[in-house]
């Protein structure tokens, strides 16, 4: 496996509940290492782009208000595997089916606020780098 960067990101429930410290620490303890991490609002434009495959779904108007109705901290997360290591310690999108031991497992009561995002593969990593930090 090789050394890749992804993008993660601790969405509005995450920082409103007091949950960026235990994030970083769990990633930093997983051997990850954050490169960049910025705090800052999701614009309607950004959010958009980064929920294009859900446009028309039911949830979509929802989950663009959602990630767009506060602060969020943008990161940059490099490692081994850091897409899918990323993945593992963020657990299932739903939090009912997300393992304990997992950030959403952990944190997370809602589908709709399910406290952090990471990009799904090495490819959508890039592009959501480029989308959040320019
Ligand atoms: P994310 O992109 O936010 O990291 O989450 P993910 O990869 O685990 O899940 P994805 O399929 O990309 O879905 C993006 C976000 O849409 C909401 N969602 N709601 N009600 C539903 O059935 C449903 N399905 C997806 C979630 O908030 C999910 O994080
Ligand atoms: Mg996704």
């Amino acid at each position: 496996m090789a050394i890749e960067k992804t993008y993660s990101m601790i969405k509005p429930d995450g920082v409103r509940n007091g949950h960026i410290g235990e994030i970083v620490n769990r990633f930093e303890r997983a051997g990850l290492k954050i490169e960049r991490m910025e705090m800052g609002m999701v614009t309607p434009e950004q959010a958009a782009a980064n929920y294009q495959e859900h446009e028309g779904k039911p949830f979509y108007d929802g989950l663009i208000s959602y990630i767009t109705s506060g602060s969020v901290v943008k990161m940059v997360v490099s490692g081994e595997g850091a897409v899918a290591k990323c993945r593992s310690l963020m657990g299932a999108t739903n939090p009912l089916e997300a393992a304990p031991g997992t950030i959403r497992g952990d944190f997370a009561v809602d589908v709709n606020a399910n406290v952090i995002h990471g990009s799904d593969c090495l490819e959508n990593a890039e592009i959501e780098i480029k989308r959040f930090f320019g």
